[in-house]
């Protein structure tokens, strides 16, 4: 299997069993949005919950917050959004394809690496970033003037139509933000945001949440849920969308009292051991990228991605971020409110520093489905953690058209959708194998058969979606096989 091969395989198992489908499919899809089918819903789910249990629901330092996604324009130009959240676009004139520069850049170091020798430097780009960009394959945080540069220099084709000589136009900035219009009357309304990241929501109810809890420093407030970007560039699936969720944590410390390198560290573990200890996700395909310092964000003292070996490379997953007090710095300016803190012993005023990891969700629950997919000689199977799976067991009647067989397994059925915390499936379509296969695609780890032998001694055929073993199991001692074995 190709990597690229790897990528149409998981896109074309999450259309064929419920994963993911394109947005607005119905009426010729809308680009970069997806809708998550009923396996997709469940999975999911079942990283979201896994995510709040692990950093909210277990940590007695971190509280929770849902705030509204729809927000105050002054939210996103305190935080300078509105001025500095953009990227640099680029067109074809031939084609009319729109990308975003540094991609189009990025994609063409990677088939281009030789090309390095053919240029020393240009006015505006140096010989250190021209190095930096090949080795690295990462061209962020470049001026318009450079990425217009680096593609004349080259001669960067157009990926779509490779029409010569190219036919660019310069690179320009675009927002990403998504505005809304409030209000029935056209101009009576205030200008809004779609929220950009789930960040400001813990930074404008910073002091909502000081005053309604008894939070101490330093402490975390956590926030699940949508955040909307202008994304232009098709982006690999549910990779890259304009509709995506978040998990962030925005952890508020004192700079005097606690070291930032340390929190920072600590950090870089708890998120390392949730991948790899919560969802099973091998080291080897895990990596941690710091940032350069043209692409580290100006009010950042340090960042760095943590990256996830998708089947088209290595790519961002999980940032963490120092990111200073500045932005409760701006929120004060801006909104002319008090937002620092009083040590409750000293009555000392500060406005504390955060930390802040960042997790795509929605992009997490694909490098699941890459690190899940197998392919064996009659079978593809998704070896999911069975905390994740969406369907934890599937009941079968050996047989669909015996009403004393269909009977028996209703009742176990049932007894199982109490007994087992997740979803119990029926399914008495096609022969036993087909049904084994359909679940194995989707990731289900037992299958429990009730045969005409169950009617004598009330023991099931239960099988392993891994290993493909079966073994006869008493239905009295369902429940508790399922709460060791779904562990
Ligand atoms: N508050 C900081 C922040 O939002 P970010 O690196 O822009 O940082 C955090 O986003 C994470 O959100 C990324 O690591 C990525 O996993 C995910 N993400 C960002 N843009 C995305 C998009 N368009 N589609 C899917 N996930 C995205």
């Amino acid at each position: 299997m190709t990597t690229d091969n790897k990528m149409e395989k998981i896109v074309a198992l999450a259309k064929r069993r419920g994963f993911f489908y394109l947005g607005s499919d119905l009426y010729g899809g809308l680009a970069n949005t997806y809708d998550y089918g009923p396996m997709g819903v469940e999975l999911l789910r079942n990283v979201k919950n896994l995510w709040w249990k692990t950093f909210v629901t277990k940590r007695a330092d971190i509280v929770g917050l849902d705030a509204s996604i729809v927000s105050h324009h002054k939210v996103w130009e305190a935080s300078g959004h509105v001025a500095g959240f953009a990227d640099a676009m680029v067109d074809c004139r031939n084609c009319k394809l729109r990308m975003r520069a540094d991609h189009l850049i990025e994609d063409w170091i990677l088939q281009n690496k030789d090309a390095r020798q053919t240029v020393a430097s240009g006015e505006y780009l140096t010989t250190e970033q021209l190095d930096t960009a090949f080795t690295l394959e990462k061209v962020e945080g470049w001026s318009m003037e450079q990425f217009d540069e680096f593609i004349k220099l080259f001669g960067v084709l157009c990926p779509t139509c490779s029409v010569k000589p190219p036919q660019w136009t310069s690179v320009r900035k675009f927002n990403l933000l998504f505005p809304v219009e409030l209000g029935i009357v056209e101009g009576e309304g205030g200008k809004a945001y779609l929220r950009g990241e789930t960040a400001q929501g813990m930074f404008v109810n910073f002091q909502n949440v000081l005053n309604s809890t008894r939070v101490k420093l330093p402490f975390g407030i956590a926030q699940i849920g949508k955040s909307f970007r202008n994304e232009i560039t098709p982006g690999n699936s549910i990779f890259r969308t304009i509709e995506f969720e978040q998990g962030e944590i925005e952890y508020f410390f004192d700079d005097t009292k606690t070291d930032w390198q340390v929190l920072f560290e600590k950090w870089k573990e708890s998120m390392w051991d949730f991948l790899t200890k919560k969802l099973g996700i091998a080291e080897e395909h895990l990596r941690w990228r710091p940032h350069t310092d043209e692409e580290r964000s100006f009010y950042s003292k340090r960042t760095e991605d943590l990256e996830y070996q998708f089947p088209f490379g290595f790519k961002e997953l999980w940032g963490l971020a120092y990111r200073t007090n500045y932005d409760l710095k701006q929120h004060q300016e801006f909104s002319k409110k008090d937002l620092t803190y009083a040590n409750p012993q000293t009555g000392e005023k500060i406005l504390p520093h955060v930390i802040e990891p960042a997790l795509g969700v929605t992009r997490l629950v694909l490098a699941v489905l890459a690190e899940a997919y197998r392919e064996e000689e009659n079978r593809i199977v998704l070896s999911l953690p069975s905390h994740l799976a969406p369907v934890k067991v599937a009941v079968f009647p050996l047989l669909p058209n015996k009403p004393e067989l269909v009977a028996k397994a209703r009742e176990v059925l049932e007894m199982l959708q109490d007994a087992v915390d997740g979803k119990v499936l029926w399914d008495d379509r096609g022969n036993i194998g087909k049904r084994y296969l359909s679940q194995d695609e989707i990731g289900t780890p037992f299958c429990v058969t009730v045969d005409f032998q169950t009617l004598e001694d009330s023991m099931v055929t239960i099988r392993d979606r891994d290993s493909a073993v079966q073994e006869r199991v008493a239905i009295s001692t369902l429940g508790t096989y399922f709460q060791e074995n779904l562990r």
